[in-house]
């Protein structure tokens, strides 16, 4: 039995009270209800225990057990009858119990099988026959159990009297107090909106207004502040009390704090906010850089393409690359992009000096820099006055650095806050080894030749160079007058010297790595020299690191060196190999210069315009008509006669073109 509540028996006989159920009410134990007809009971069965069906005339107990059992097959069905056929039948179709209605204790044993039906029904019966046990502690108790349920709820409780002007609160619970900090004296009487603030979504509260308006439900979530003026997440669900006419008279509203979900949803959100937006910016930037450094045919394409790719993000007020200048030990801007225009010669930054750069960090570490700490940023701005402190939030620094080598630095501005995350410098990461490694391809060769290249000034007093020290012991002045390389690995280097010819052949016998010299030609009190030397010696070494000697002047024992490097070549490398070699070597000035026209019809080009028209003629006559064949047949003075001018004449130009083609192709 469930708590003190009878045990609801629902009757189904025809005529009236039949023997069996007399008494069955007696003890308190069983309620019942009594119907005629099995049809009448069906909408009763919902709030039944257990059936008895009576089977007589009108009642066919077997029919009526098959009703009940199509309505719920778990509920309890007691068959009473006197013929005992329609026991056989009702067992068939599922009975509970079956009561001979002849016997003598028919009543005693119904009312034991109708207890014993009930207790082996499932317990959850009376529930799902929507019977409310508190209702059977009485009228106070279950008020009293209600009330103090709601005082003591772990959610807030308000109640708010909807017949009256602007809804006061005639109800909070203990948690209300607790999650507001307002007491009971000061919030009931009012309305409740004392708990928004100037966060509070105006929608969320739009809605709360529309509901009760309307009499409706509704649940929304808003901020909400403290009597101390903490906001904290509410989740209000507000549902309309109805009075004995159907009229909305009262509201209920729970008050849910749901700041840690609030908080850890828009933390979420925020990341997926940054993401998505990175994703927007940053990863159509990699692209973007990616597509232009295929294209890219030259460093200095490269750099351009960067930064103007960095600068176009939203994201990125003003991008540069710096590339390192040894000469000057500093670095210097070699491309630049943005909404700002920055002098060239404003981003030089000394590398000796301004350690605290990022990016001369970034250069000497390899590793991407990034400043967003406004006192550090303001510092940086007060060393470089094109940087304005009050916007800036932040400056990166990524290195170009492929492999072991940094061919420079791209750095960037931001006044955006929101930007340098750590997704983000990734990117930028990326975006310098891309640069980086179209770099190296590009000096490499692998693609296109380059349409510049470095030319630095070095001055030497190192008299490890066999010049060098000619000068100084023979006080004689050197011109190089350039070089062969030979397959043995042996170098002919042509000087030309001012000196006495047997003195400067003697001292040269001196020299390990010069293996023999010997004087060609003098002219002008000048002597033209070729020495032999072995790999080792300078012009060798800096053949095989794909430096060109452009010229050498020594005087008094100091030698002046032209170089060329290809423009990607590592200047600092080159030279810090130098000095490391020779070290009273000294870099004097690094500069950029446009490369002579480098493709075959560009050569011949600019050897045509060289050329004078009868110049031109005279070779071209020479050149078709086999004049340089083994075997020739047309001589000069044809050629002469075929172009109305004298056989001296005609050699005349042809040897100027001769030599002007000559001395292009050596020099190219
Ligand atoms: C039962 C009930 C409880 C409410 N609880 C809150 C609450 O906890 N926080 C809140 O900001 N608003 C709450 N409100 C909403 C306000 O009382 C008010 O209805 C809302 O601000 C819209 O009305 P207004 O536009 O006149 O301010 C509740 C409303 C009802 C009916």
């Amino acid at each position: 039995m469930t708590g003190t509540r009878p045990h609801r028996v629902l009757v189904i006989e025809a005529g009236g009270t039949s023997d069996p159920l007399a008494g069955l009410e007696a003890d308190g134990e069983i309620a019942l209800t009594v119907a005629s007809r099995s049809d009448e009971a069906g909408s009763q069965l919902a709030d039944t225990d257990c059936v008895v069906a009576v089977h007589g005339e009108g009642v066919d107990a077997v029919a009526v057990l098959t009703q009940v059992r199509e309505f719920d097959p778990e509920l309890p069905v007691v068959v009473v009858a006197a013929d005992l056929t329609v026991a056989s039948d009702a067992v068939a179709a599922g009975v509970s119990e079956f009561v001979p209605a002849e016997s003598p204790d028919a009543a005693d044993r119904l009312h034991g099988r109708v207890l014993a039906a009930v207790a082996a029904s499932p317990p959850d019966r009376s529930d799902k026959a929507g019977g409310m046990p508190i209702e059977d502690l009485g009228v106070t108790e279950e008020l009293r159990l209600k009330k103090r349920a709601i005082d003591e709820a772990p959610v807030g409780v308000t109640i708010i009297d909807a017949t009256r002007p602007d809804e006061p609160m005639i109800y909070i619970n203990d948690a209300f107090e607790r999650l507001t900090g307002y007491s009971k004296s000061f919030a009931v009487g009012r309305n409740c909106r004392f708990l928004q603030g100037e966060a509070s979504d105006p929608d969320a509260v739009a809605e709360l207004r529309a509901a009760v308006d309307a009499g409706e439900s509704a649940s929304v979530e808003l901020l909400n502040y403290r009597k101390d003026g903490t906001p904290f997440w509410n989740r209000v669900d507000i549902a309309p009390v109805h009075d004995a006419d159907g009229e909305v008279s009262h509201f209920v509203g729970f008050q849910m704090d749901i700041t840690d979900r609030k908080e850890a949803e828009m933390q979420v959100k925020r990341e997926r906010e940054d993401l998505r937006h990175l994703l927007l910016r940053i990863d159509g930037l990699l692209q973007n850089v990616t597509e232009e450094l295929v294209e890219a045919q030259s460093r200095s394409t490269v750099e351009g393409a960067v930064c103007e790719q960095v600068a176009a993000a939203d994201t990125y007020d003003f991008a540069w690359i710096s590339v390192p200048d040894r000469s000057i030990d500093s670095l210097v801007a070699t491309a630049s992009a943005g909404e700002w225009a920055v002098p060239t010669a404003d981003l030089e930054i000394d590398l000796t000096v301004d350690e605290s750069m990022p990016a001369v960090s970034a250069y000497r570490t390899g590793e991407p820099q990034t400043v967003t700490d406004p006192t550090v940023l303001s510092r940086l701005a007060s060393e470089s006055p094109w940087l304005d402190a009050a916007d800036l939030a932040g400056i990166a620094a990524i290195p170009l650095s492929y492999g072991e080598t940094t061919y420079g630095v791209l750095s960037l501005c931001t006044t955006d806050m929101a930007t340098l995350n750590a997704h983000e410098q990734a990117v930028l990461k990326a975006i310098g080894r891309a640069a980086a490694t179209a770099i190296n391809a590009l000096e490499r060769g692998r693609l296109i030749a380059s349409d510049s290249v470095t030319r630095i000034e070095i001055q030497t007093r190192d008299t490890g160079l066999f010049f060098v020290d000619l000068s100084e012991r023979t006080g004689a002045s050197l011109a190089y007058n350039g070089a062969v390389y030979r397959d043995d690995g042996s170098v002919l280097l042509f000087f030309e010297a001012d000196g006495g010819t047997d003195t400067i052949l003697e001292a040269a016998a001196d020299y390990a790595n010069i293996v023999s010299a010997e004087s060609l030609s003098e002219y002008d009190g000048n002597t033209l020299f070729e020495f032999v030397v072995t790999d080792d010696s300078l012009p060798g070494l800096l053949a095989e690191r794909g430096v060109r000697i452009d010229s050498i002047d020594v005087v008094d024992g100091i030698g002046s060196l032209e170089l060329e490097l290809s423009t990607e070549s590592d200047v600092r490398a080159i030279v810090e190999y130098l000095q490391g070699r020779y070290p009273k070597t000294e870099i004097f000035s690094q500069r950029r210069v446009e490369q002579p026209p480098s493709t075959r019809r560009a050569f011949v080009g600019e050897i045509k315009s060289r050329l004078t028209e009868r110049q031109l003629t005279a070779l071209r006559k020479a050149h078709v008509s086999g004049f340089y064949e083994q075997n020739r047949t047309a001589t000069g003075d044809t050629l002469a006669d075929s172009m109305d001018i004298g056989r001296a004449t005609y050699h005349q130009h042809l040897r100027a073109a001769e030599r002007k083609l000559v001395d292009a192709f050596f020099n190219q």
